[in-house]
């Protein structure tokens, strides 16, 4: 296992934010909410359908404290306005290490319970490798390869705004699932709904909407995962996207595990 220098670790303590930023409170209750999801349930879930959803993972107040941030730029290292790209319409910001409480003690918290899961898929699709049980030690892999920017991004959508089918890769080096947390109440937008297309080997494509309640989150395949078949085990590749806000404001926060190059 490649392990990273003390001094490259992403600082986990120290985020103050600038006067005036959010009160993010106590952060072991998150620990306490992820601790009581039925993982059991959502591997099956995420072997049978690429999907599985947990609600209640963030409370509306650190919802809310989530969003007021977005305007804050330096609690962020970048912002991309989507259709410059080509990549839909809206806007997302890219969050700086150290990250806000809530989102660190999240992506803590829920990587060592997916690392088993990416592990089986990996040995399924004959993939080599080992993710580590850790979430600092499978960044010190990425970190080694180069891939050392923090991922994890809030994403703002307005009416008309909406993201296009895609993966999220930064390099080589793939944590096989990652999560969204709906940050608004369903109830303040129209559209906007989550999307799911599955790509089968010699098969139409298959589309899902996952409704999502407020400080809910789904988690799903980054790129791709295994599938048993009658001939043995294929690989299924998944997109994620939004679809079109009607009308509304909608925010969500992305929680992806591999750093970007
Ligand atoms: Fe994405």
């Amino acid at each position: 296992m490649t392990r990273r220098p003390a001094a490259t670790l992403p600082a986990r303590s120290g985020w103050r934010g600038a006067a005036g930023a959010p009160n993010f409170g106590d952060m072991t209750a998150i620990g306490t909410r992820v601790g009581s999801v039925d993982w059991m349930a959502v591997a099956d879930a995420l072997d049978a359908r690429g999907y599985a959803t947990a609600p209640g993972l963030l409370a509306p107040a650190e919802c809310q404290a989530l969003r007021s941030l977005y305007g804050r730029d330096e609690a962020f290292r970048s912002r991309v306005l989507m259709a410059r790209h080509g990549f839909g319409r809206g806007e997302y910001k890219y969050l700086r290490y150290p990250l806000p409480p809530p989102v660190e003690a999240l992506r803590q918290a829920v990587y060592p319970r997916l690392a088993p899961i990416a592990q089986r898929w990996r040995e399924a699709l004959k993939e080599a490798g080992r993710f580590p049980a850790a979430l600092d030690d499978y960044l010190a892999q990425c970190h080694a390869a180069g891939q050392t920017r923090p991922t994890p991004l809030i994403l703002k959508y307005g009416a008309e705004d909406y993201n296009c089918l895609h993966q999220d890769l930064y390099g080589d080096r793939v944590f096989p699932l990652q999560m969204t947390v709906l940050l608004s109440d369903p109830r303040d937008f129209a559209g906007g709904e989550f999307l799911l297309v599955e790509q089968r080997p010699r098969m139409q494509s298959k589309g899902e909407v996952v409704p999502l309640r407020k400080g809910e989150a789904v988690i799903f395949a980054v790129h791709h995962r295994p599938v048993r078949g009658s001939r043995g085990i294929y690989r299924v590749n998944q997109r994620h996207g939004v679809s079109r806000v009607i009308s509304g404001e909608r925010y969500t926060l992305g929680v992806i595990f591999h750093d970007a190059a």
